[in-house]
């Protein structure tokens, strides 16, 4: 999409998209001024005058959680698991991570010098992590790569609009059934997780959450942390094979050089590609005006390769500095997740580090991310040599 957005952004960097109905802007000021300013640009899709209430039982969850709220509600969401998501809480659990991350790599790293970076390390990693903090069993990963994949799935040409909206009902009502019994589960028995957290917020008269908001807040934190952060572990193994010399070698050992390098994949490969607001008044942005209950995408690909922002922007530097990116958003919605994903992509590069040489992509077509907002590829075949 890159050449697309570069185009875009000298000759429409706000334009109206009208096959879509929406807005898109793709500078980088721009697309920081609809992220900041809550008031003039809602994260709420039920502010858009074209917006349609969903019908099936279960379908609106996802609505109810801090991601679609603006403050003053979406504070107080975010507050009930906040403290959870903090690096220095995080920090604690690093040894454990690192052996999970260890385990998945033992069974996958061989004499026989391949293995997929996404089946083997990028999509099951983060899955067991978060399976782990919210307290629901890491068996049902398979299900939970269906539920996420699904969600985040663009509508295909080969599927009616109709069965494709089916699909998507189905699994919601999956996830709220699954989530439904784990939350009873977690009442009669607490524990020191997440939807024990989830769930005591919940209780009783006064309650901070009501039952919906409980649901989506465990179905968001399922889904929202996976598709990323797979993508962003597997667009980094990506982007070092690709880089000049062997980037490997340079970062093997070293947090730093590792840490800042990730923050470059956030950049010039991000996970999350685009994100959407409605306008709630009228707004003129480059000339153009926007009128309240329009959509608007904010490409956050396209500010993060932004010339007037990024010195050589469509190069790949490991050491950047600056590295102001979007990629995880900016703002009241900055990701919540940002320091997991952060950690998780270091304790899983630099476990992946240890054990391989060598690298190189394995001559195959990649298949891209089949979703609108998601950057990266289905699967990453890699050659190496085992380090000893
Ligand atoms: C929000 C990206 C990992 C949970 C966001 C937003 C972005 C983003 C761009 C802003 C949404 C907006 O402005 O509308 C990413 C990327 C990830 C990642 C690129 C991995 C590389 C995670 C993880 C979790 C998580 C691991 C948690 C398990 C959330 C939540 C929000 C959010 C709950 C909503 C925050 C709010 O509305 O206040 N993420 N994310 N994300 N992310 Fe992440």
């Amino acid at each position: 999409p890159f050449d697309w957005y570069a185009r875009m952004r000298e000759t429409a960097p706000v334009r109206y998209d009208p096959e879509r109905r929406t807005w898109d802007v793709f500078r980088y000021d721009d697309v920081k001024r609809v992220l900041d300013d809550d008031d003039v640009f809602s994260v709420d899709p039920r502010e858009a005058t074209d917006f349609v209430e969903p019908e099936g039982p279960g379908e609106g969850l996802i609505l109810d959680t801090m991601l679609f709220e603006d403050p003053p509600r979406h504070d107080e969401l975010r507050g009930v698991v906040d403290e959870w998501f903090q690096p220095r809480t995080l920090a604690d659990r690093e040894p454990h991570f690192r052996e999970l991350a260890s385990e998945l790599l033992d069974d996958a790293v061989g004499a026989d010098g391949r293995l997929d970076v996404v089946e083997d390390l990028a999509y099951p990693f983060p899955v067991t992590v978060i399976a782990e903090l919210l307290g629901v069993p890491a068996s049902d990963r398979d299900r939970f790569k269906t539920w996420s994949n699904t969600l985040v799935e663009a509508a295909s040409d080969d599927e009616s609009a109709d069965a494709f909206a089916d699909r998507q009902q189905q699994i919601q009502m999956e996830m709220a059934q699954y989530f439904l019994e784990m939350i009873e589960d977690r009442r009669e028995d607490p524990r020191d997780d997440l939807l024990s957290v989830i769930v005591t917020a919940e209780s009783g008269a006064g309650g901070r959450l009501s039952r919906e908001e409980a649901l989506g807040m465990c179905i968001l934190l399922l889904v929202a942390g996976n598709i990323t952060t797979t993508n962003l572990i597997a667009n980094a193994v990506r982007c070092f094979a690709e880089a000049d010399g062997d980037l490997f070698d340079e970062l093997r050992g070293d947090d730093r050089a590792l840490t800042s390098a990730v923050e470059e994949v956030l950049r010039y490969r991000s996970p999350v590609q685009a994100m959407s607001r409605v306008a709630t008044e009228d707004v003129t942005m480059r000339g153009e005006t926007i009128e309240a209950g329009d959509r608007i995408i904010a490409w956050l690909g396209s500010a993060n390769r932004d010339e007037r922002q990024f010195e050589a922007a469509d190069a790949f530097r490991p050491d950047r500095s600056p590295n102001q990116h979007v990629g995880f958003g900016h703002g009241t919605h900055y990701c919540l997740g940002a320091p997991l994903a952060r950690l998780e992509a270091k304790v899983g590069l630099s476990e992946l580090l240890d054990r391989v040489e060598n690298v190189r992509l394995a001559d195959v077509p990649l298949q891209p991310t089949r979703s609108s907002f998601i950057y990266g590829v289905e699967s990453l075949p890699v050659r190496y040599d085992e380090r000893r």
